[in-house]
């Protein structure tokens, strides 16, 4: 029997170099993940993604993968791997892995090869003359070889860009499905789905894209219940459901969501949209604050400009991180009872701000190096987690090496261990969601309220109310028999600004 347990899932993102280090050489591994199992089973999740645990030169944090069949030896084994995956289906946790798909790294057998041996070069895109596409991460796209050719790489120089009408490429992905569905994989995260196929001008989006998914669908469907996940980001609506169309990808991240501004028409109109264009294809939405790319939740919803924009970062724009957590604690109820799937991205739960001090000699996110150190880039988020105790490393691994991104010494009051016991805090907050959300939320549908226009206010199918003030005015709670969960304090049955609350009708 089909098992459609993707459709309400709340999936909490690892990003392994970051969340706990068992052996102590300062990143995040497979051990520490493993021993931290319990906390993920406790703070009611079902689901892990893990973002690249493949050999990598680590020119882009994993997206740029050696070996799509291995493990990266400072995070793990492939035997730790698949003992990882056993374990957390032992805890009723499913696993989600990333591929790369558009690109891989200089240092893969293929691009090895293909550098010695210029027949071996139609997997990639080599050319005698570059033309003038620029890098996503900034700089040109193309980079020289010995010989004179050039080489395309819509990101960093150490990610050469697959060429997708190679029937080669193709049969290697689907093998590399398989490899890790047969290691128990749940699903796939499909890393920048929208850019694979490539014209002699253009690369974003282009129609040919959903055949690949067509046959990616016909793979996972060789077993039970394995899910596709994209990473989409494209303005149009439209567009993007083409993804989910039901024989291609099952859901994709709802970055619309994320970057609309903390003001009620526009989330209003982002969660309609939304809700319309998944409808139109039979998928279920997915609901995204943050994750390994973006500012932190808590420091962008403390900002002037709450939106979210990768062209404008605003790394280091000031944030008052009281107002931005309190909104933060509202905007995590909100997207977990709308209907769908919802993502939780480590130490979000925890209420982490961005750290826009690193040190600049410290700073490995590629964007750092290729805008010529203008853009501070994404490392302000990958700080690795504050587990315990009074000082970095905050109980991050054994306390041998220093974590790979130093850790603000404030963030003591912000361990995991600080927080489990407090009934305030964030952390409390997240685990009672979470359960609360596995019995009465998830995949449905929704009924707005109209309350007034800077409050959001819906039922949901499954007859829990979410009420959300985005107002500067405390709004009177409507009729209800029991309040479930509140992001704030509710005296009087007022609900102040910012504040969001869940009630039994
Ligand atoms: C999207 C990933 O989330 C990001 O971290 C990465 O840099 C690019 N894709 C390139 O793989």
């Amino acid at each position: 029997m089909s098992d459609t347990w993707w459709r309400g899932a709340a999936i909490y993102q690892v990003y392994p170099r970051s969340f706990a280090d068992g052996d102590g050489d300062g990143v995040g591994d497979l051990a520490g993940l493993r021993e931290r199992l319990p906390y993920l089973k406790d703070l009611g999740i079902n689901a892990i993604w893990l973002t690249p645990w493949y050999p990598s030169p680590m020119a882009d944090g994993g997206y740029d993968v050696a070996d799509y069949r291995d493990i990266e030896p400072a995070i793990g084994t492939l035997a730790e791997a698949e003992t990882f995956i056993g374990e957390a289906h032992g805890l009723g946790i499913r696993v989600i892995i990333d591929v790369v798909p558009n690109h891989t790294s200089t240092a893969s057998a293929w691009f090895q090869e293909a550098l010695r041996d210029r027949s071996k070069r139609d997997r990639f895109w080599f050319r005698d003359e570059p033309n003038d596409w620029r890098s996503i991460f900034g700089g040109p796209a193309w980079t020289q070889v010995a010989d004179g050719q050039w080489y395309l790489h819509l990101f960093d120089p150490g990610q050469p860009d697959y060429n997708w009408d190679n029937p080669e490429v193709r049969q290697e992905f689907h093998d590399v499905l398989r490899f890790w569905f047969d290691r128990g994989a749940d699903g796939i995260r499909v890393d920048s789905a929208a850019l694979l196929v490539k014209s002699a001008t253009a690369y974003e989006d282009l129609d040919g894209v959903h055949d690949i998914y067509r046959g990616w669908r016909r793979v996972a469907d060789e077993y039970d219940d394995r899910i596709l996940v994209g990473e989409v980001w494209l303005p149009d609506q439209e567009r993007f459901a083409r993804y989910l169309r039901p024989d291609e990808l099952h859901t994709a991240f709802n970055f619309d969501f994320l970057a609309c501004p903390w003001e009620p028409a526009a989330l209003r109109a982002s969660i309609s949209l939304t809700l319309s264009t998944h409808a139109s294809v039979g998928a279920p939405p997915t609901w995204v604050l943050s994750n390994h790319d973006v500012a932190r939740v808590v420091t962008r919803y403390g900002r002037a400009d709450t939106s979210w924009d990768h062209a404008d970062r605003r790394d280091g724009v000031p944030a008052d991180l009281e107002l931005g957590r309190r909104r933060a604690r509202a905007a995590a109820l909100l997207a977990m009872a709308l209907p769908g799937g919802v993502y939780v991205y480590q130490g979000e739960e925890l209420g982490l701000p961005e750290v826009d001090d690193i040190p600049d000699r410290l700073r490995q996110d590629p964007m750092w190096t290729r805008s010529g150190h203008t853009v501070p880039g994404r490392d302000g988020c990958r700080v690795p987690l504050p587990w315990s105790g009074d000082a970095p490393p905050f109980g991050f691994g054994p306390g041998v090496g220093e974590p790979w991104l130093p850790q603000p010494p404030e963030w003591k009051e912000l361990t995991a261990e600080a927080q489990a016991g407090d009934p305030a805090s964030m952390l409390t907050l997240y685990r009672t969601a979470l359960r609360l959300r596995r019995d009465r939320l998830g995949d449905g549908s929704l009924t707005w309220l109209d309350l007034r226009p800077d409050v959001l206010a819906f039922t949901r199918d499954t007859r829990v109310v979410c009420v959300v003030n985005l107002g500067p005015d405390p709004v009177r709670l409507p009729p209800h028999s029991a309040v479930l969960l509140a992001s704030g304090p509710t005296g009087d049955g007022l609900l102040p600004c910012d504040t969001a609350v869940w009630l039994e009708p």
